[in-house]
């Protein structure tokens, strides 16, 4: 299917968070940005509507997770219309995918992340897209759906490699994020990822953070690396050990910027360089901010989709024994 061909039959929508990444993506791939008619009933609850026709499309839906939670209802509300319009195939593309953090079951706690999945899987699309989720083993209850976890960790090592001085450690704030720590290690040409303990109070406060090989951050400049930023604890109290240990400089890349309360502000006082990206339209990124940079996904989401809808396998496309798949 020739680019031309492909963007006739491309319908691209955006719940309201999703606005600011849709238009951007549209504008790559010059495909508009769908009508969509959102109002409220008398008591609050949302009334969706999608205005283009949407018969035989490909549809994409932009739609970022974060509370409040009509943000998540939108996103299902739109794919329910889309699969009721009759469209051919419609795809939700969810920069951040929310209430990942209940990812075990635990006597008396409920599993956040599978009702979640379950709501979104039921909702009419059939693939999803999401970036640097915080459990990737919770990608299973998605169920049938077709599953692209995509990764920023490419566009990140392509910007820490261009500003991180050497010598450089990678950590990551607790055990958790190792792998994902050393992913972007690997891209940066480094071996080894020192990583932090953390223990959290029951309201969910950082209790503690420590490292057992303080030696392999003295003198050096340290990049810690995590998935989300929430209210900035585990960053600030991960600087603080670092420091302590020797550390010349302290920066972090992390892919969702939450940043509940005073987060940026902490971080901006904590950190000397902070790396974020737009998976979240965050009011406070609007405009340039001290000491942080964010990397816009929009590109890695146009790409993907123009090899969806190329005829020639890609990557993304890749048979695979595995539901899901790690692209990029
Ligand atoms: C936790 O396991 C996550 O990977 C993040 O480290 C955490 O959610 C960040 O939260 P906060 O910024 O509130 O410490």
């Amino acid at each position: 299917m020739g680019k031309a061909s492909y963007k006739a039959s491309i319908a691209l929508f955006a719940s309201t968070p999703g606005t600011s990444m849709a238009l951007a993506i549209g504008k790559l791939l010059r495909v508009p940005l769908g009508k969509v008619r959102l109002e409220r009933f008398s008591d609050g609850e949302l009334r969706a509507q999608l205005l283009d026709d949407v018969v035989g499309k490909d549809v994409f839906i932009v739609g970022p997770t974060h509370a409040p939670t009509d943000n998540l209802l939108e996103l299902a509300f739109m794919a329910d219309a889309a699969r009721g319009g009759g469209a051919k195939c419609v795809t939700l593309i969810i920069p951040y995918l929310s209430y990942n953090r209940q990812d075990k079951h635990k006597p008396g706690k409920p599993l956040s992340s599978r009702v979640v999945m379950d709501l979104l899987a039921r909702s009419g699309a059939s693939r999803v897209i999401v970036v640097d989720i915080h459990a990737e083993h919770t990608l299973e209850h998605f169920g049938g759906l077709e599953v692209l976890h995509l990764s920023a960790a490419p566009l990140a090592a392509a910007y820490v490699k261009k500003t991180l001085k050497k010598p450089f450690a990678v950590a990551s704030p607790d055990r958790g994020g190792i792998a994902r720590a050393q992913a972007l290690a690997t891209l940066l040409g480094a071996s080894d990822v020192v990583f932090f303990e953390k223990s959290r109070h029951e309201h969910g406060a950082v209790k503690s953070m420590t490292t057992a090989t303080p030696e392999k951050i003295t003198g050096k400049h340290v990049l810690f690396v995590d998935d989300m930023i929430d209210s900035g604890g585990t960053l600030v109290q991960a600087a603080a050990v670092a420091k302590k240990a020797g550390a010349k400089t302290v920066s972090a890349f992390a892919s969702h910027a939450v940043l509940s309360g005073n987060a940026l502000k902490n971080l901006q006082s904590a950190l000397s360089g902070l790396i974020l990206t737009d998976t979240i339209p965050h009011v406070a990124l609007r405009s340039k901010q001290a000491r942080v940079t964010v990397l816009p996904l929009a590109p890695l989401f146009a790409q993907t989709i123009i090899d969806l809808m190329s005829s020639r396998p890609s990557k993304a496309r890749a048979k695979s024994p595995q539901k899901s798949r790690r692209t990029r």
